[in-house]
């Protein structure tokens, strides 16, 4: 039999419990998978005496994560922390140094130093493997990497935060506004203490960074993505969306468009009844469009104990069959610095929604406003007459940029009845 492979976990919350259970569970299987048999030696977390409802005493406590790094009966790190700076980075930097192979599900690490820890990763001859990091137990990383290798990706879009997903069909479901809805995903575990990263959108980013970039060959670069989450929604977008035949969804959205590539992280209305308007509560959901392979789903839990242990555990098991695969797909001497298509320079549909005093010739502004922007209305709903109180009007734009649709809610913000900031939301058919 071969060497067993032997692995130094720090982190044991969540991903890192499910990691253990997996192993302690499974072993016999992983090992006739894998060739050899998988093997723990040493764990850390902060706190050694929690009780974490797992059997930890058959491994070497280590009270400093940091130094797995440097231990010579480990073959690789897996990172399960969290963090783009602080301990998990200079941990995977140093077990990369160290000639470690590291496994991690850190993927706000990996949007921001993805490319530095790839290069380390090559320079010393080890892999940087990250099943975990998006879309918790889809494969995505793998489909994009192995699976769908033999196509010129031309798109990769869908949604990627379970929490975000769970609030927006539960405000859809009860009517309810959305802080009531985050205050119950918080009770029942489904949002954090600080919802920011998920709500603000910010944990998707940092996945659709990492697909991006192995969908099209590029440097993952965050700071260049733009990103609006679900704060601003109101239970009245919810509802219009719904008449209209939509409903909103948080998407992240990666297109090849002319050289360039459009990157998003916003909300969209997507029609009812599409594959994307279907997926709800926690799931997640990412397509892939490829030039031979054409439109591809793939769907299913995108975090969680089980999920993410499980992705993190088909990582381990190929390192330990001897594979060995380029962190972005390809060496990091091939990625390109992507050239960024300016959203103001997409074209697509959108919903506008327009809180406003029902006096005579408003709507003679907005449409002059239209007018003069060259966009046209596909839809108009205005609703309820209410003296003295601002009124809803939501209209639909057939096909516009969207530089031409922003500028013209700018000039709608700035009419005298027009009160709050207008709502505009990308319609995405996915046509
Ligand atoms: N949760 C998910 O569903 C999910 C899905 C996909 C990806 N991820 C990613 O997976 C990673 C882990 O997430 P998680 O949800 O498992 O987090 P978590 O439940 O908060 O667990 C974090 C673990 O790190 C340990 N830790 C924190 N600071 C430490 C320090 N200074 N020294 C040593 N250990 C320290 C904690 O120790 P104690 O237990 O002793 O406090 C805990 O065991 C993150 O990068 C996250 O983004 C999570």
């Amino acid at each position: 039999m071969p060497e067993p492979f032997r692995l130094g976990i720090a982190g044991l919350g969540t991903v890192g419990t499910g990691v253990v259970k997996i192993i302690q569970e499974h072993g016999a299987l992983l090992a006739a998978r894998a060739g050899r048999a998988i093997e723990i030696v040493a764990v850390s977390a902060r706190n050694p005496l929690k009780e974490r409802g797992i059997d930890l005493s058959r491994y070497e406590w280590v009270d400093d994560a940091q130094a797995l790094a440097g231990r010579t009966d480990i073959d690789a790190v897996v990172e399960l922390i969290g963090g783009s700076e602080g301990l998990a980075r200079a941990l995977v930097e140093g077990s990369l140094q160290a000639g470690k192979h590291v496994i991690t599900a850190n993927k706000a690490l990996l949007a921001h130093h993805g490319y530095a820890l790839a290069q380390c990763a090559e320079e010393n001859s080890v892999c940087l493997s990250y099943e975990a990091a998006a879309a918790g137990g889809i494969p995505i990383i793998k489909a994009l990497r192995e699976g769908f290798a033999g196509n010129n990706i031309q798109a990769v879009y869908g949604i990627l935060n379970g929490t975000c997903n769970y609030i927006l069909t539960a405000m859809r479901e009860s009517g309810r506004n959305f802080s009531e809805v985050l205050l119950e995903a918080q009770e029942r575990g489904y949002a954090e203490s600080d919802p920011s990263f998920d709500v603000d959108g910010v944990d998707a980013a940092h996945k659709l960074c990492l697909l991006t970039s192995l969908s099209f060959g590029v440097k993952p670069d965050f700071n260049s993505l733009k990103v609006k989450g679900i704060r601003r929604i109101d239970a009245m977008d919810i509802t219009f969306a719904q008449e209209l035949g939509y409903r909103i969804k948080l998407l992240g959205i990666a297109r090849r468009l002319n050289g360039k590539i459009m990157q998003v992280l916003e909300p969209c209305l997507v029609p009812v009844d599409s594959p994307l308007g279907v997926i709800e509560d926690v799931y997640n959901a990412v397509y892939v469009e490829g030039d031979f392979v054409s439109t591809q789903l793939l769907t299913g839990r995108g975090a969680g104990e089980g999920p993410t242990g499980s992705a993190v555990i088909s990582d381990i098991v190929d390192l330990a069959r001897g594979q060995r695969i380029p962190a972005f797909g390809v060496v990091t001497t091939a990625l390109k610095d992507a050239q960024w298509k300016p959203l103001g320079e997409t074209v697509a549909r959108f919903y506008i929604r327009l809180s406003v005093f029902d006096r005579a010739g408003v709507i003679a502004d907005i449409s002059a406003i239209l007018r003069d922007m060259n966009i046209s209305i596909e839809s108009l709903i205005q609703r309820g007459r209410d003296p003295g109180q601002p009124v809803p009007i939501v209209l639909t734009t057939h096909e516009s940029p969207q530089g031409a649709v922003m500028e013209a809610c700018d000039l709608f913000s700035r009419l005298e009845a027009v009160v709050d900031e207008p709502c505009l939301i990308r319609i995405e058919d996915f046509k």
